[in-house]
């Protein structure tokens, strides 16, 4: 054998092959990874419910495949108001919820798993195998989570509302984070427009102040 050479490649070449096989398969890791995904309805002016908690304001589109969507996830999150707002959990059945909460105890509410562990929760679940992961709402929540860099995607499906007030899709003071357009449609019968954005890892280009 050649000096340098094994099975007909040299060291350069081993190395280079093995950076690479190593590359993909912290690629495919991320590929295949469970994101955590922020689905909400949002009025034009970034309201995800109206000043009194109010959703009448989001239609039931007959082009929106609910059933489908549902059935990408098999874990939601949802912050302790969002879950104290849903009226029932009809059509969630077989899904696991998770509920954030400081205030409620958790013996109280055997139907959903109940945590005030939010960054350690997330990232175990996140590294489990399964679906993607829903994360349900509301805008505290999902400020707390874009803040420890937490959320993948940002998938608003804006309504052609204008609130003038009520619960904001992100309350303020909240982190400035970058996204990339990753999907767009229109729903002509009822004027939805649904945005899918992957939200840009830290580091990345910043916005202008
Ligand atoms: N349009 C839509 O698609 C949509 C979707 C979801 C929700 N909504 C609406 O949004 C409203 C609720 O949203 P919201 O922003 O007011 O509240 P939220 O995010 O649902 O809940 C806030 C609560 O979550 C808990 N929480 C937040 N961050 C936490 C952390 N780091 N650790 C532990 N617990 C944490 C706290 O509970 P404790 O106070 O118990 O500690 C906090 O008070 C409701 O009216 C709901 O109907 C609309």
């Amino acid at each position: 054998m050649q000096r340098g050479r094994l099975g007909g490649l040299d060291w350069e070449e081993k190395r280079a092959r093995f950076q690479s096989l190593r590359l993909s398969a912290k690629g495919l890791r991320l590929l295949t990874a469970r994101r955590i995904r922020y689905q909400v309805a949002c009025s034009l002016d970034g309201y995800i419910a109206g000043p009194n908690g109010e959703i009448d304001w989001i239609p039931n589109d007959p082009d929106i495949d609910f059933g489908a969507l549902l059935a990408q996830f098999d874990t939601l999150l949802m912050g302790r108001r969002t879950y104290q707002a849903l009226p029932s959990h009809e059509g969630l059945e077989g899904k696991r919820i998770v509920v954030f909460s400081r205030t409620l105890r958790p013996e109280e509410h055997p139907e959903v798993t109940v945590s005030r562990e939010l960054e350690a929760e997330v990232k175990r679940l996140r590294a489990e195998d399964g679906k993607d992961v829903w994360l349900f709402g509301g805008g505290q929540l999902f400020g707390s989570l874009l803040e420890l860099g937490l959320v993948d995607t940002v998938e608003p499906a804006i309504i052609p509302v204008i609130l003038g007030g009520g619960v904001p899709m992100l309350p303020a003071p909240g982190v400035r984070r970058r996204l990339q357009l990753t999907g767009h449609r229109a729903y002509p019968k009822t004027g939805i427009v649904l945005l899918e954005y992957a939200v840009r890892p830290e580091g990345g280009p910043r916005c202008r102040s």
